[in-house]
């Protein structure tokens, strides 16, 4: 007798004698079962957006009610939020939120989408042997639609992974190592995100070649400099669809045609054509069909949904030929092996389901917000500079104050979440890398301010910042030297400063 048997059924007796116990044990959870009347898990009154602007809102998918001081959720004691009438801009102790591209608060409607996946249905979507793993799988098989659907992509051309620097590195990488013998040459911009450039420098180091496009005063590429920059070993046109920093929204379908006219017209293979549209997927329209995109990176925290997951599409037909950078499992298509996060996922494809719908109710509330914010600021102080094309992504304002230096204006806006210069690059003081590729001078961009406007701000919001700014501007500017030779009319920039 196999000596393990009575082992076994002692386990399986003891168990079953533990009886009721046992099961109560067993089945009592941490977190209560999700239903639409639990998606109040969240700072950022979602009610009251509603109630300002009841828009295209599903009924019944938000909650109704405030969340009162010191409600719990979950066992966990929630922080007051924002007031009936205030919104977050009276929200208590916490600063306002206006760095939109850093990351968006989740939507409470995809928590309450995710929470199943991280509750009863925890099963691995790769399980093919049981209901847990059929139930997992088909949320994500969903995920999938609901993402490819929001980029007129193919479901089967999206590859699952941890976020857009992923998406950025594994087909960046992938796509210059697959073709490495015979084409050795990459094309990006210099305003690309860390991800992207960092990702071309390892290639250097590889002894691939790699050209960084400089960009127009305004941001954007010129079309002539891609075309002089093509050569037959070209295998990669990487090229951002809305900047991080400035908001810049580039010429994708332009740039595709390019590329094809080009091929057609050298008898050269056409590069691929990847952009990384981190912060432009579900807030502008993004169509990889109708824009020739052969690649492309998503990311789920900056469209309200979970951090740590994302998307790379993949075009499989004409198919898009790249090496894993991960090996295993075999998973997504053999280019992301690793078990699929099923709740993150779920996540992100609510996310992106949300998108859809919402995008252009969004798009004209941000846009009236962002106009707002400008307005307002610009209607009550002088000597500020838009930085990037005005027609960019609206809820990314980037504005430059001239005499004012730039960490005094950070110091004293301590109230306001937002960024000078991109999120990753503000932890020093270098002026940051885009507005110098921009040709900013180097005083205008120390004293940049980047304000994020998303789908959860409010007009209340915007105007405390307006008062905000307008009122530390002007006091940084009543104690600098240089603003009171502005006023007295002297041109600082023709004054020759002697040296020590
Ligand atoms: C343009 C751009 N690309 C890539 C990323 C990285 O995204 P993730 O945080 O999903 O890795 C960001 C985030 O800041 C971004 O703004």
């Amino acid at each position: 007798m196999n000596p393990i048997r009575p082992l076994l059924r002692s386990a399986v007796f003891s168990r079953a004698a533990a009886g009721s116990t046992f099961r109560h044990v067993a089945r009592r959870t941490l977190v209560t079962p999700t239903s639409p009347a639990q998606a109040k898990v969240s700072e950022v009154s979602v009610e009251q957006r509603v109630r300002e602007d009841p828009g295209e809102f599903e009924e019944g998918h938000h909650v109704s009610g405030e969340t009162a001081e010191g409600e719990e959720m979950f066992g966990f004691k929630l922080n007051p939020v924002a007031t009936k009438t205030g919104g977050q801009a009276k929200s208590q102790g916490r600063p306002i939120y206006l760095d939109m591209q850093a990351t968006t608060p989740m939507d409470p409607r995809v928590l309450d989408k995710m929470l199943p996946y991280l509750t009863e249905q925890y099963g691995n979507p790769h399980s093919r042997t049981h209901a847990y793993g059929w139930e997992a799988e088909s949320g994500v098989d969903e995920a999938r639609k609901h993402v490819a659907t929001l980029v007129g992509a193919n479901e089967k051309d999206i590859v699952f992974t941890s976020g857009a620097t992923e998406s950025n590195n594994m087909i960046i990488k992938g796509i210059a190592k697959f073709h490495q013998t015979k084409r050795r040459h990459l094309i990006t911009t210099q305003t690309e995100h860390k991800c992207v450039l960092d990702s071309c420098r390892y290639l250097s180091t590889q002894g691939f070649e790699v050209t960084y496009l400089p960009v127009l005063p305004n941001g954007l590429i010129s079309i002539d400099d891609l075309k002089a920059a093509l050569r037959p070993d070209t295998s990669l046109v990487s090229i951002m669809a809305v900047n991080n920093e400035i908001g810049v929204i580039q010429p994708l379908k332009e740039i595709s045609d390019t590329l094809k006219a080009w091929a057609k017209e050298t008898k050269n293979p056409k590069p691929y054509f990847h952009t990384d549209a981190a912060q432009a997927v579900g807030k502008i329209p993004i169509d990889v069909e109708a824009m020739g995109i052969d690649a492309m990176s998503i990311s789920g925290h900056k469209i309200y949904g979970p951090k740590g997951v994302g998307a790379a599409y993949v075009r499989r037909r004409p198919r898009v030929r790249l090496e894993p950078l991960i090996h295993g499992g075999g998973q997504e298509r053999g280019l992301r092996s690793g078990t699929v996060p099923a709740p993150l996922v779920v996540g992100l494809g609510e996310a992106c389901r949300i998108a859809f719908k919402e995008m252009e109710l969004d798009h004209a509330r941000i846009k009236s917000l962002s106009d707002r914010l400008i307005n307002g600021i610009n209607s009550q102080v002088e000597h500020i500079v838009r930085n990037g094309d005005p027609n960019g992504y609206p809820g990314c304002v980037n504005l430059s104050f001239a005499y004012v230096e730039g960490e005094s204006l950070l110091m004293a806006l301590k109230d306001i979440a937002l960024s000078s210069g991109s999120a990753c690059t503000s932890a020093s003081l270098e002026p940051s890398y885009v507005l110098r590729a921009l040709g900013a001078a180097e005083d205008m961009a120390h004293s940049s301010l980047r304000f994020g406007i998303g789908r959860f701000t409010t007009e209340a919001e915007i105007d405390l910042v307006v008062e905000r700014i307008v009122s530390v501007v002007t006091r940084l500017r009543d104690m600098s030297p240089l603003w009171e030779m502005v006023q007295e009319g002297i041109d600082i920039s023709k004054i020759e400063w002697s040296q020590h």
